[in-house]
């Protein structure tokens, strides 16, 4: 067991956040802890679980998509739902109980229940997929209980929540996996796949997105338009770093063998969501007087420790297509995303992209080729469903999960270090070691099978 002491460092810290307010905050967030309790060894593994009992919370449009993939997992049971909407934990109940499974018990008493359903209910993993401002309150109270956590994409948005959940994770010694499905995208595992195997050379240069037309979802009266478009309202920067950033990371071997050292921020203008309020909102509607301070694009730049470059986008608030760039260089070649192309030194036609489309039958991922049936029909193309796979199974047979506690603060911490390079002039701002020196010596993740 590792336990952590309190230090004068983390109340002085902890105490100035609370005061300063966002920006500032984010200004004065520690970027090493040296405090005495340390770490703990990565990755962090437990004992194995015969059947793991799962307790979802926030069962909405992407709680509902994992709800349905863990009922068709092998070793997995939903023993209990929470929402603050009874509608919500009825749908859950009349799935779990279509799947031969008994009815989960429910929590719908108002938005800190969970906290009863940590306390009280039997389970090896709490399960999130709320708004952003309740991951880290549901994840710490599951820890807290000796539970496992897995949360939707961000983890956390602040610097302070980032050391929070960390520290919590070691202290109780649980797993806590932020749910990056992107990782898992047919095209991303290729990438990721032909990276192992050499074919793109040494990697030094990549860029991920966001790159979303959300401006219709932001303003709706139901789902995320209860809260997505607030967020709006409150931070200027990289709101959704993970879905691009969580790929590509993968590539460069982040948290384990390098790590983001550091990274500028830049916003521009904001006039998407004024816009899309004028033209689609009657005369008298109070969505009319919001006023919105996030940029419609955002764009930044992270360096590693290894001196390698990331470029990374966010931009919801426009008219455009679907992208997540999805590109890896290095030194053999080039893959970008969006369409799906790749450049290989010595192979096609010189200076010309290839469709990545030719090279699936060879460098396609093992987990694809043996799990895209089964995923068929799983949102997201599938990806939804492989990625929940590969967490039951990697607590059933008590092995580190794909993403851990550090990877899910390192991808993470980019809303709040975008918001403050921002800020201030796009200065340069650190990246927090959330390994504290492990990302030296951490193995690096495997071409994993189903
Ligand atoms: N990985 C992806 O591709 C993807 C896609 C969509 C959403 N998401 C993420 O999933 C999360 C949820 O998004 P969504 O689209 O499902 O939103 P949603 O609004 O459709 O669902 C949120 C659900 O949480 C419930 N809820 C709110 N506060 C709660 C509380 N305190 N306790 C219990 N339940 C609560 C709501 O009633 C609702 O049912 C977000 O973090 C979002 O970023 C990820």
């Amino acid at each position: 067991m590792v336990y952590h002491i309190v230090t004068m460092d983390d109340l002085n810290r902890r105490d100035f956040l609370k005061i300063g307010g966002a920006a500032v905050a984010a200004g004065a967030a520690a970027t090493t802890r040296t405090t005495a309790e340390a770490h703990n060894a990565l990755p962090l593994a437990a004992a194995p679980i015969e059947t793991v009992r799962v307790g979802f919370v926030g069962i909405g449009g992407q709680g509902g998509g994992h709800v349905r993939n863990l009922l068709r997992i092998p070793n997995c049971r939903i023993t209990a739902v929470c929402d603050i909407r009874q509608e919500r934990t009825d749908w859950a109940a009349q799935q779990i109980t279509a799947a031969g499974h008994p009815a989960p018990v429910a929590y719908t008493r108002g938005p800190r229940d969970f906290e009863r359903l940590c306390e009280t209910e039997d389970l090896d993993l709490v399960f999130n997929a709320t708004p952003w401002e309740w991951h880290a309150p549901i994840m710490l109270a599951a820890m807290k209980n000796g539970k496992h956590t897995a949360t939707e994409v961000p983890a956390v948005m602040r610097t302070d929540d980032c050391w929070a959940i960390v520290e919590s994770a070691e202290k109780h010694q649980r797993h806590c996996v932020m749910m990056e499905n992107c990782n898992y995208d047919r095209m991303e595992m290729m990438v990721f796949n032909m990276v192992r195997q050499g074919v793109l050379g040494e990697v030094l240069h990549a860029a991920g997105g966001y790159l979303h037309d959300l401006r219709e979802i932001k303003f709706a009266d139901s789902g995320e338009g209860l809260w997505r478009r607030a967020w709006s309202m409150k931070l200027d920067g990289n709101l959704y770093p993970t879905h691009g950033l969580g790929p590509v990371a993968n590539c460069l071997d982040i948290n384990r063998g390098d790590r983001f050292d550091y990274l500028v921020s830049m916003s521009g203008p904001s006039r998407g969501l004024q816009a899309w309020a004028a033209e689609h909102e009657p005369p008298d509607s109070p969505k009319r007087k919001e006023r919105y301070v996030l940029g419609d694009v955002n764009a930044s730049l992270i360096k590693t420790a290894r001196g390698r470059t990331i470029y990374v986008e966010h931009c919801t608030n426009l008219p455009r297509p679907y992208s997540r760039i999805n590109l890896v260089q290095g030194t053999k070649g080039i893959f970008e995303g969006y369409p799906n192309r790749v450049y290989i030194e010595g192979r096609g036609r010189e200076h010309q992209w290839q469709e990545a489309s030719a090279l699936v039958g060879e460098f396609e991922h093992p987990l694809w080729r043996e799990l895209a049936e089964q995923a068929k029909g799983a949102g997201h193309g599938g990806m939804d469903y492989i990625e929940d796979y590969r967490l039951i199974k990697c607590l059933h047979e008590g092995k580190p999960t794909d993403m851990n506690v550090y990877d899910a603060v390192a991808l993470s911490s980019l809303v709040d270090l975008t918001a403050q390079s921002n800020a201030r002039k796009s200065r340069a701002v650190d990246v927090p070691d959330f390994t504290r020196g492990q990302w030296r010596t951490n193995p690096k993740l495997d071409i994993v099978h189903a």
